[in-house]
């Protein structure tokens, strides 16, 4: 029987998962996604194309491989179908290799406007949500009145989901908006509507299955299965900043519940992070820098999001947040991100601790909004380009120290370092 690895982001998100995941798809039958949704935004760059998905997992550009979305996800069809015709179009079948839970929750557009009243409601106090939909869906999910994938096929599925649609209409309008204060995509409800109930009909091309039972199966079988994460712990809906979270567990725990498998079936957990911090919409992040290295991480690291554009906030690693992400999710084994981005600083800087309330400590607070100072100690820069670098031993010195301090620090090894985008420019430190 074999046990399901788990490949998550210990950060606030785009930690670089996405060109993990596809590294290592050549080393697993399944690659499986949980939780989240299209706020996901995983990047793939090979052969010269860089390809950004949002709702299909990162292993759909190895044709032989199986991927699945979890009942943890949630799906948008038309954004869904988008992701398929651009996959199309360059000569993948996913039709192929992709199979969908069947309680695998749908956002309607309707959640869409939701989130976008939401947010317009918080006023200064809005989360920064992607407005895709992802809180409101995951509302009806524990509200019980959500519509599943599975429920596509049933003849009353255009009478619930009008049901489902004018609910959210009168909470629009108890906030003091009506159904054409927002648009969605640039459409209006009724033109995004209509194009969102056609996409239907591309969801049920797809093999459509109790992936519960096809995972179980696939592990007592001895196959190798991969669970790749989205968002990062920090945005954990439990233990996140909270309420500046996404609405998932982004966390291992997470995986069981959202793909139905058992605590004990978790095999290796590879946590990923990039070598500095980066937030995108609002919420405490305690090492944000707000100068010119800020500009440089955010300018070198292109810390834009992939999915709504917007610049990434940027600031110094933080290592009580690591170590509190590395102890929520169980990692065995850390990946170093995008670690080139910092080719050209002089000094890099780290924070090892936090004064709060006037103390020092490791622990994060329950109000991640009171003042928490971070300390800092630095390393030396290695100010060297890593082209042509495929070999762990033939890193800059001062970045191998830099490595071993990260190492030490968590006390987990650190077996990738990415030097580029590209999937040919990851160094493996020790076999995986
Ligand atoms: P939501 O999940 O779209 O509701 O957004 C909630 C918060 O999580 C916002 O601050 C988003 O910017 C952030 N977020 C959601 N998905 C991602 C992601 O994939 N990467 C980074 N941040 C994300």
């Amino acid at each position: 029987m074999s046990k399901i690895d788990v490949l998550l982001g210990l950060q606030w998100g785009d930690e670089g998962k996405g060109k993990v995941v596809d590294v290592l798809t050549p080393k697993y039958d399944i690659v499986a996604r949980f939780q989240g949704g299209p706020n996901a935004g995983h990047t793939l760059e090979f052969d010269g194309i860089k390809h950004v998905l949002h709702i299909i997992p990162s292993g759909i550009c190895h044709k032989e491989k199986i991927n699945i979305i979890g009942n943890g996800v949630l799906i948008e069809p038309l954004i869904f179908q988008k992701e398929i015709s651009t996959l199309e179009e360059i000569g993948f079948v996913p039709t192929n290799n992709l199979y969908i839970s069947k309680k695998a929750h749908l956002i309607l557009p309707s959640h869409r406007l939701l989130d976008a009243a939401n947010e317009a409601s918080k006023g200064e106090r809005k989360i920064g949500s992607t407005l895709k939909g992802i809180g409101p869906a995951y509302t009806d999910k524990i509200a019980r009145t959500g519509l599943r994938v599975g429920d596509i096929f049933s003849s009353n599925f255009v009478a619930n989901y009008e049901k489902i649609k004018q609910s959210h209409i009168r909470i629009i309008k108890s906030l003091g908006f009506d159904e054409n204060s927002f648009i969605i995509e640039n459409q209006p409800l009724c033109e995004y509507e209509a194009k969102w109930l056609e996409s239907l009909e591309n969801l049920k091309r797809f093999n459509i299955i109790n992936s519960e039972y096809y995972i179980n199966q696939a592990l007592d079988e001895g196959k190798k299965i991969l669970a790749e994460g989205a968002q990062g712990s920090m945005l954990d809906i439990d233990f996140g900043s909270y309420p500046f979270v996404t609405s998932s567990n982004t966390i291992t725990a997470g995986v069981c519940s959202g793909l139905g498998i058992a605590p004990s079936r978790i095999g290796k957990v590879f946590g990923i992070c990039k070598a500095y911090c980066t937030r995108v919409g609002s919420g405490p992040f305690p090492t944000e820098l707000f100068d010119e290295n800020g500009e440089q991480l955010r300018q070198q690291g292109r810390e834009f999001g992939s999915t709504t554009g917007r610049p990434r906030r940027c600031g110094w690693f933080d290592i009580p947040a690591l170590k509190y992400a590395c102890m929520l999710n169980g990692v065995t084994h850390l990946m170093l991100m995008k670690i080139d981005v910092m080719n050209e600083f002089e000094t890099i800087k780290y924070c090892e601790e936090y004064i709060i309330d006037g103390e020092r400590t490791m622990e994060l607070p329950f109000d991640m909004e009171q003042s928490i100072e971070p300390i800092y100690s630095s390393c030396p820069g290695w100010k060297q380009d890593l082209q042509g670098i495929d070999k762990f031993e033939d890193l800059p010195e001062n970045m191998k120290s830099y490595i071993g301090l990260l190492e030490e620090k968590t006390g987990l090894p650190i077996v990738l370092v990415s030097t580029s985008p590209n999937r040919k420019d990851t160094i493996l430190k020790a076999e995986i």
